[in-house]
């Protein structure tokens, strides 16, 4: 909750997150150094009614993820969606998608390295009324171990 609210303008209560760990532990991950959290990653698997149409098929929404300003553009952003993305899989998850301001170059850049697409352009989302990108890319997908290395 703490990097969150550092580092994003939309923030939760705690039983938002505290439900999604429940529901999806799977996909809640955190990256830790020297036993402080610098870093994490929260989604949600849903299924039915999205953009043009009823879908049966699962996906794997990426609700939140941030990495503390000190840690950032070292590879832990990569690393955490790919190893969500993994875990979808246990869930049958067949695409991953999120949303994503449109001025925020640095995630869409991630998203784009890792091979997710811009799919819609959602006007006026956020509170502020800043446009969203929705983007997603299918599953299974080829991981990039580029930024892995950089993790380790
Ligand atoms: C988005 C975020 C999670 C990325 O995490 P990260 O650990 O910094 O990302 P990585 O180090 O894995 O970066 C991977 C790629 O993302 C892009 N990227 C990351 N930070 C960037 C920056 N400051 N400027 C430009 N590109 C950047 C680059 O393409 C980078 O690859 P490169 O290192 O080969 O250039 C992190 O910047 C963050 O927490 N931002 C604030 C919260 C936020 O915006 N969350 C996303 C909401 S949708």
């Amino acid at each position: 909750m703490h990097i969150n609210r550092v580092c994003l303008p939309e923030n939760y209560a705690g039983f938002f997150f505290l439900d999604l760990y429940k529901r999806f532990p799977e996909t809640f991950l955190v990256v830790e150094e020297k036993e402080n959290v610098v870093g994490y990653i929260m989604c949600r698997i849903e299924t039915g009614l999205l953009g043009f149409g009823i879908s049966r098929r699962k996906k794997g929404h990426v609700i939140s993820i941030a990495v503390l300003p000190e840690y950032q553009h070292k590879g832990v952003g990569s690393a955490l969606i790919q190893e969500a993305m993994q875990s979808m899989l246990l869930y049958n998850a067949k695409e991953c998608f999120l949303e994503v301001r449109a001025s925020n170059t640095p995630a869409v850049k991630l998203y784009r390295k890792i091979g997710f697409e811009v799919k819609r352009t959602l006007q006026r989302y956020y509170a502020d009324k800043e446009d969203a990108y929705m983007m997603a890319i299918k599953l299974p997908f080829k991981p990039s171990n580029l930024s892995n290395e950089q993790a380790t």
